[in-house]
């Protein structure tokens, strides 16, 4: 299917960068928030944030011409239906179940037929979500890290009634967007796909680590740091999520 237009549902900590990489990809992309404050904080961060399109032309990532072109194809808008009449909506609202149901189920009754719906949950079960709407073959998981011009990952979950041209769809937007996209399996039996499920294992030892007071945060992280050449060590990296390292 082709995907010309985009709709990013939460200008927060990640919507507003998942906004920015598809406008820069060359989608047109139109992002809602609830919150008219967030959506002026989201625009904020895609065009003159840390990690945003005027920090890419400094940092040689993009041309001024092509910062500008993005920049003119991202709408950060009050209109949830605007959002959802586009060919694919990225989800990007709160990390609670019942909320991307309840989202879900809007989305399924005002985008059109057509529309791709994926979820941008850190874990929740990718299957629940899609039981929300009459199109679970429209609907997977587009996990991606933050922050998200900068990070990778497209981890991209599949339910047993996601079809092969939704998965294909997405994972050719994610290539395009310059992402590395993997297709993992959903599962209701744990919470964070596999990047998350990987991590959350590692921070708990780190935090057993801590709290048997055989080191401090600081040192666990210089400690995993230096001995894997990470660019953050455990800790750090749960504070740099939560801010979207501003
Ligand atoms: N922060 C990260 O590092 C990270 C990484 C990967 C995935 N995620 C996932 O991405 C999602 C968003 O996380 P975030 O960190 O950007 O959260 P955030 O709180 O920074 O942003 C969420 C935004 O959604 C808005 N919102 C709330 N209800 C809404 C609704 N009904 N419709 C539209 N907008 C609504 C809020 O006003 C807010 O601006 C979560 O599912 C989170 O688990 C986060």
């Amino acid at each position: 299917m082709s995907i010309e237009k985009i709709g990013v549902l939460g200008a927060g900590v990640m919507g507003g960068g998942i906004a920015q990489v598809c406008a820069t990809a060359g989608y047109e992309v139109v992002v809602y928030d609830i919150d008219p404050a967030a959506l002026t904080a989201g625009h904020e961060h895609a065009t003159t944030g840390r990690f945003g399109l005027d920090s890419g032309v400094e940092r040689g990532k993009l041309t001024r011409e092509e910062a500008d072109a993005a920049a003119a194809r991202l709408v950060f808008t009050e209109s949830f239906a605007d959002a959802a009449a586009t060919d694919l909506v990225v989800e990007a609202v709160p990390e609670r179940l019942d909320l991307k149901i309840r989202v879900f189920r809007d989305l399924d009754a005002a985008a059109p037929e057509h529309t791709i719906l994926c979820s941008n949950s850190s874990g929740f079960p990718i299957q629940a979500i899609g039981a929300a709407t009459n199109r679970p073959e429209l609907v997977c998981g587009w996990h991606w890290a933050s922050p998200a011009p900068v990070m990778k990952l497209a981890e991209i979950v599949r339910t047993r009634a996601t079809s092969d041209a939704t998965v294909e769809t997405v994972r050719e937007v994610a290539a395009r967007c310059g992402k590395h996209p993997v297709v993992v399996q959903d599962t209701a039996m744990a919470w964070g796909y596999v990047a998350n499920r990987v991590y959350f294992a590692m921070i708990a030892e780190a935090q057993k680590v801590v709290n048997e007071g055989i080191a401090t945060a600081d040192e666990v992280d210089q400690l995993m740091m230096d001995c894997y050449r990470w660019p953050s060590g455990p800790f750090g990296m749960v504070k740099g999520a939560g801010s979207g390292w501003s």
